[in-house]
């Protein structure tokens, strides 16, 4: 089938690049040029894992196409997605011009009968005015159906989380809008749910938000786990073992960052308010979120009392591993909390450094190595859990560091090895 994807990010690109890796024909297109110009080059605007393999194979097969206006995207295909940004607003709601630019450019497209899909994360009831601005500026009589897919996909797995997602989520309103989409989606043998737009809308924001409670609830309990003397990563054991439960999302530490679920968190909780709700639970799922890293930054201040000109080795910017995306990541807010405090900052991350560069300014030294970043460090900070730095020659970075304090803001390494090792160790809810 021809699938046009109008919006490149990461939704976009991995959307388009799995449809056409199932068989389908892609047209991606995009309104920044020199993104467009990127990828016809073969390289890629973000870093995911398989990406570029996966994007020059399918482009090779000539099954997958950038470039063009959002009219050549309706022209070219029956199935038209919309994969454009929804930035917070500063209220916190989901700032939606571009949808709502994206509709009017394909209305005005508008031929034969087109099906156009929300895939970014929109509030509920976005498809309710997608659908009136298609009406509205369309030539009169012109066929179309709306309908909602949302994508569940997590950077740093988000191939995998495409080609073999636990479920595919149609929200339609027509029947001939759910065949299109079920031979779409015929390919990718997932479990596939079939419910109402504003059902389907709902899902989303109501996924994140969930992940997001279960990861701030953990990170409640590690603060009860300091007080009481337990280990947090027992007690998330042991809840993990009830199926009810999950191990998943249960990992204590500086809590979530990323460019979902903040949004969708705020956004979520905008929407509430909007149609009525106060949704104070999902305030107090923030309020913890911004709290575990307070807590870090008064951990460091305990050990080294006065912050102010000494050496602090951040290892990690990125929000979370195998990602080079900084976008709200907790590690920079630490180090850059820590950095307005007067200490010298020396971070090194695998893929984020350069990325996390502008967003750092000048208190702060990137280094090309974690045995770099904690050369003469009064202690180091460890802020996202790269495998790296579960693998370092700890032995040596005790011996280049101006004294062997370790604070683990992930609760990465193993609190017996390094007290083994000589190090001044501590971790998030962990004795
Ligand atoms: C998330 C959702 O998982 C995905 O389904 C949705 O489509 C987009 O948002 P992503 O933000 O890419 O994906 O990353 P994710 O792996 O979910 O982690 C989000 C944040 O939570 C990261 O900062 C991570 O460090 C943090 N996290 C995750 C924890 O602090 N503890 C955990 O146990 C799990």
């Amino acid at each position: 089938m021809n699938v046009s994807i109008i919006g490149t990010g990461h939704v976009g690109l991995v959307t388009g690049a799995c449809l056409a890796e199932r068989g389908h024909r892609v047209l991606c297109v995009d309104s920044d040029e020199k993104k467009i110009r990127f990828l016809r080059a073969g390289r890629m605007p973000i870093y995911e894992p398989g990406l570029e393999a996966l994007v020059r194979r399918v482009r090779k097969a000539g099954r997958l196409h950038f470039g063009g206006t959002n009219a050549d995207a309706v022209a070219f295909g029956k199935v038209v997605f919309i994969c454009v940004p929804t930035p917070p607003t500063p209220s916190g709601g989901a700032d939606l011009s571009y949808v709502e630019g994206v509709s009017r450019d394909i209305a005005r497209a508008l031929e034969d009968y087109r099906l156009v899909v929300e895939k970014s994360t929109v509030p509920v009831r976005t498809g309710e005015h997608v659908r009136r601005v298609l009406a509205k500026y369309a030539r009169k009589g012109a066929a179309f159906d709306v309908a909602s897919n949302p994508e569940f996909l997590r950077e740093g797995a988000a191939i995998e989380d495409t080609l073999h997602p636990d479920r595919i989520v149609l929200g339609v309103e027509t029947r001939r809008a759910e065949m299109i989409l079920r031979e779409l989606y015929r390919p990718f043998r997932a479990p596939i749910l079939v419910t109402d737009l504003k059902s389907a809308e709902l899902i989303k924001h109501a996924s994140n938000s969930f992940l997001a409670l279960k990861i701030s609830y953990i990170n409640a309990i590690a603060e009860i786990c300091e007080r009481a003397g337990a280990s947090v990563t027992e007690v998330a054991r042991g809840m993990g073992l009830d199926r009810r439960i999950g191990p998943e999302f249960l990992r204590a530490g500086l809590g979530y960052g990323g460019s979902c679920f903040p949004k969708d968190v705020a956004a979520f909780e905008a929407i509430s308010r909007e149609l009525g709700y106060h949704f104070r639970l999902l305030r107090e799922v923030r309020r913890i979120n911004a709290e575990a890293r307070d807590r870090f930054v008064r951990k460091v201040e305990e050990e080294l009392w006065i912050v102010r000109g000494k050496t602090i080795a951040a290892l990690g910017l990125s929000f979370k591993p195998d990602t080079d995306d900084v976008r709200e990541s907790p590690a920079v807010d630490v180090v850059r909390r820590l950095a307005a405090k007067g200490a010298r900052l020396r971070a090194y991350d695998p893929r984020a450094g350069e990325p996390a560069r502008e967003l750092l300014g000048g208190g702060v030294t990137i280094c090309g190595s974690a045995l770099e970043a904690c050369t003469g460090a009064d202690c180091a900070l460890l802020l996202t859990e790269w495998e790296e730095f579960r693998r370092l020659d700890w032995a040596r970075i005790r011996r280049v560091m101006a004294h062997p304090t370790v604070l683990d803001g992930r609760n990465a390494l193993d609190p017996v090895r390094m007290r083994e090792l000589g190090f001044t160790y501590r971790s998030v809810g962990r004795p």
